[in-house]
């Protein structure tokens, strides 16, 4: 039996299609190899949001290469968005590539398969059906992405997704909530509802089967045997008020949002091209702590954007001290070829983007800390995900604000247990599991507790 090796870069979208990529492979009768070495096929889905992931995968390639090097008959194939942004120049730039593939083409993984030969063959610029769609191979049991839509039709002067990933296109609500049982038959809990920006989702969709965003999580909630329900990523342009109403009364909708920020200063939000104010931001942050208290916030920002002075920097930090995120991906600015901030005067220096990203992770870690303390002594619901990944004999799980918790106690992976909190980092929580039924102790804050 012929095998690969599946190497995954970038979101949770390109997971999602990793796990349809070796799904689709396993059916075409390959068995996965654990390492490289072992493997007759070295899969590569890459992404190429910014300088650092094409990097990485350039150095993975060079390993690959120099496998190849010593055994010809592996074949390299390279998929995912950085893949899709070079199309056919990928067989130049590396030679030793056979296949190349843009995320639209999974479907056809199936015609280079098998087909012997070692021509380059590459397959780009198709989107006729859903990854979501092909069979899966997934990682874990009780937990499933589920992709909404495809594409992106916001136009971030910074951005290359939708380059690569096209126009949005939603999937068909019906094939979604279909999906969405069958995982819930199969004893999955939490879902993750993926798509590039979820909450313009449905406005694509013909009359007949129209369905926005927030009638898609109510139907999702509706689903028995989906306790948790997350989504990534909304724009904060299109989080309307049905949305947050839906998150605020479906039970399995989790308390928590990734709200893309990438700046606080308004002048800079337009020159990105993000459509909406730092006034309508923080007003967003308020309907959405409004309709639901315990919500916890993260966040993406950008620093170094073409033109960013020392004030629009200081209005980021200062949205950042408002706010108070509970998480935050800081990154550095990276200019993308063909996007129109790549072209923009006003680039900023190195040395000044390096100096920003570094007080900018100091506030965002100095208040995840303080965010995560306000937990310690209440009693969080952990979805189980394993044993610690720094100590076996502690587990390992996620609350619904999303946090990470090792705590100890005795429970399997995919269980629902309540966890007393008693310590907190920036990243993680710590606690110990509590039989059901416990009550809270003096002192102990009421309020994340779970029936
Ligand atoms: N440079 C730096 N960060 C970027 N992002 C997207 N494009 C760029 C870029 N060119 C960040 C944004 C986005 C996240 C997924 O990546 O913050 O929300
Ligand atoms: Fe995901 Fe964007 Fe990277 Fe593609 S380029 S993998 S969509 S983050």
């Amino acid at each position: 039996m012929k095998r690969y090796h599946l190497t995954t870069f970038g979101c949770q979208m390109n997971a999602h299609d990793s796990e349809r990529i070796k799904g689709m492979l396993e059916e075409l009768g390959l068995g996965e190899a654990t390492t490289q070495d072992d493997a007759d096929v070295l899969v590569f889905n890459t992404c190429t949001i910014r300088e650092k992931p094409d990097q990485k995968f350039a150095a993975h390639l060079a390993q690959a290469a120099a496998l190849k090097a010593r055994d010809p008959l592996k074949v390299i194939a390279v998929g995912g968005c950085y893949a899709e942004a070079q199309k056919e120049r990928l067989f130049e730039l590396y030679p030793y590539v056979d296949v190349a593939f843009g995320p639209g083409s999974i479907p056809h993984l199936g015609d280079w398969v098998g087909a012997g030969g070692h021509a380059p063959r590459g397959r780009f610029g198709e989107w006729e059906s859903f990854a979501g769609d092909l069979p899966a191979h997934r990682e874990r049991g009780f937990q499933a992405w589920v992709q909404v839509s495809m594409g992106c039709n916001s136009t971030c002067s910074y951005c290359i997704v939708p380059a690569v990933r096209g126009r949005e296109q939603s999937r068909r609500p019906g094939d979604i909530v279909a999906e969405v049982a069958t995982l819930a038959r199969d004893g999955v809990r939490e879902i993750t509802l993926l798509g590039q920006n979820v909450n313009s989702y449905g406005r694509d969709l013909l009359p007949a089967v129209r369905t926005e965003f927030g009638e898609l999580l109510r139907a999702c909630d509706a689903i028995d045997g989906i306790e948790r329900i997350r989504f990534t990523s909304p724009h904060p342009k299109d989080f309307r008020s049905p949305v947050i109403e839906a998150m605020a009364e479906c039970a399995a909708v989790c308390e928590h949002a990734h709200l893309p920020l990438q700046s606080g200063s308004s002048r800079l939000l337009k020159l990105m091209r993000r459509t909406y104010t730092q006034e309508r931001y923080l007003a967003l942050v308020a309907e959405l702590r409004g309709a639901i208290p315990d919500l916890a916030l993260g966040t993406d920002i950008i620093v170094g954007f073409p033109g960013e002075t020392e004030d629009d920097f200081r209005e980021t930090l200062d949205v950042i001290e408002e706010v108070r995120f509970d998480s935050a991906f800081t990154f550095v600015y990276s200019p993308r070829q063909g996007t129109d901030a790549a072209a923009m005067p006003d680039q900023v220096p190195a040395a000044v983007k390096s100096e920003r990203i570094e007080r900018v992770i100091a506030v965002v870690q100095r208040i995840a800390r303080e965010r995560n303390q306000e937990r310690v002594g209440r009693i969080e619901q952990v979805l189980v995900e394993g044993p610690s990944r720094t100590d076996e004999s502690v587990l390992r799980g996620r609350t619904r604000r999303n946090t990470t918790v090792n705590f100890t106690g005795a429970a399997a992976a995919g269980d629902l247990v309540d966890v007393r909190i008693e310590g907190a980092s920036s990243t993680t929580l710590r606690g110990a599991q509590v039989a059901p039924g416990t009550t809270l102790g003096a002192g102990a804050v009421a309020g994340a507790v779970t029936a």
